[in-house]
């Protein structure tokens, strides 16, 4: 460990990198209102509890990978793991159970103690979209639709929708009876975890990454067949509205995502750009309770994790226009006087709306020139005492090196 090196697993943004995340936020805040949904903000820590009863107690995320600790009132508080929890807890209680629809979205960071690798972060960022309320398989393809939308217009191509249906209720019990016997036969070979959720939730042992565990969890029976009849009928009309909207899809029936409220619909975008974290976006239908509430808020959406969306872009050499975030006019000035002046006139400047930086010490022109150069200023004012007698100003254009004396009044029309 470095003095300068941030914990483990997350990193610094530094202002040559921030356009390119500005680029992501920006595009979704074009995109996502497109599709009805508004930007909704949640703390990023809530109760502990949000997170248990939301996610799922066997999940691996809660019984690994949590960042909780108690407050000074001895509240149990955890940083978010992800949006989806925190944004339900917010709603609930709101018509949303009633049935009334709700479309938001969120920015924001995420926090998971994970292994750190490539793509994978303790601090990660991502962009999710909810919409809460209702249920239908038209509004599951509608969220899939928004988020290809979405990374299409990054510029990201060459992704894979996975796509698969966890059934709901008791029309799932057939399809967990199956799974269960056929993972009994193998137990004995799988890891101590996989060995509890046999019995406690076999569905979790289809997340397993353990290496011995996923040589049985690849050649799992195909389940999807043994859904009741309702649970069929919907992801047939999931399949069927993506077919109308020209999205293909391939269907995993091994595909159950790592958080325990997925009901029906669970989907995961994949990218050959990325290496072993390939995920760079996953979402589904679910039923989330809040914490002390009987009755679960039916929803359904999806989150794109930021730093996999920039690798994804990386990878297919995608170059983002950068934002112009360099100093128009660098003020240099000689003598008290001049540097007074140059500090009115770079509020004036900043109040036309044109960036500037003012020189606050006395050095050398040359010295100056070389700061305003190293920050790529487009323009250096220059006024000595010289020019404070005759209220002029030196302009030079720092593209070309040509220069021109005029007054500070005229600085406007000769930069613009
Ligand atoms: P998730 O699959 O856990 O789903 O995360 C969504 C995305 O966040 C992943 O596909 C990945 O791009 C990114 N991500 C997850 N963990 C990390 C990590 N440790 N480092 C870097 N990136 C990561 C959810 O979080 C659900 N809340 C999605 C959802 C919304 N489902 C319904 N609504």
């Amino acid at each position: 460990m470095s003095n300068f090196s941030p914990p483990p697993g997350t990193s610094d943004i530094f202002p040559e990198e921030i356009s390119l995340w500005h680029r992501l936020e920006d595009v979704a805040r074009k995109v996502f209102p497109l599709y009805g949904y508004r930007e909704m903000r949640t703390p990023v820590f809530e109760y502990t509890e949000v997170f248990k009863r939301g996610l799922g107690d066997e999940t691996e995320v809660v019984q690994k990978e949590m960042y909780t600790f108690e407050d000074r009132g001895g509240r149990s508080l955890t940083l978010r793991p992800e949006g989806t929890a925190g944004i339900m807890r917010s709603l609930a209680g709101t018509d949303v159970m009633n049935g009334n629809e709700k479309r938001v979205y969120y920015i924001g960071p995420m926090f998971r103690g994970e292994r750190p690798a490539a793509g994978r972060r303790r601090q990660f960022h991502q962009i999710g979209a909810e919409n809460a309320g209702r249920v239908s398989p038209e509004l599951d393809a509608e969220s899939i639709a928004l988020l290809l939308q979405y990374l299409d217009e990054l510029g990201i191509a060459g992704h894979k929708l996975l796509l698969n249906t966890r059934g709901s209720g008791e029309d799932r019990k057939p399809a967990e009876d199956s799974l269960r016997l056929y993972f009994a036969d193998h137990v004995s070979g799988m890891c101590p975890d996989c060995k509890n959720r046999l019995e406690r939730n076999v569905w979790r042992i289809l997340d397993c990454k353990q290496p011995n565990c996923r040589v049985f969890i690849e050649n799992v029976p195909d389940i999807a067949g043994l859904m009741g009849e309702p649970s069929r009928k919907y992801f047939e009309k999931v399949c069927n509205a993506l077919s109308i909207m020209d999205i293909p899809f391939e269907v995993d029936s091994r595909l159950v995502r790592g958080l325990d409220y997925y009901v029906h619909t669970v989907f995961e975008v994949t990218h050959p750009g990325l290496g072993a974290q390939n995920a760079i976006a996953g979402g589904g239908r679910y039923e989330i309770f809040a914490p002390e509430s009987r009755k679960p808020i039916v929803g359904v959406g999806f989150a794109a994790g930021l730093e996999r969306l920039l690798m994804a872009q990386e990878a297919l050499s995608v170059k983002p226009p950068l934002m112009e975030n360099i100093p128009a006019v660098f003020l240099i000035g000689l003598g008290e006087k001049a540097l007074n002046e140059n500090l009115k006139l770079a509020s004036l400047l900043r109040k036309a709306g044109i960036s500037a930086i003012a020189e606050v010490e006395q050095r050398s022109i040359k010295a100056s020139m070389r700061t305003a150069n190293r920050l790529a200023a487009k323009f250096a004012v220059i006024r000595g005492e010289d020019e404070i007698l005759k209220g002029t100003i030196i302009l030079k254009n720092m593209a070309d090196g040509s220069q021109s004396e005029i007054t500070p009044e005229n600085l406007l029309v000769n930069i613009r």
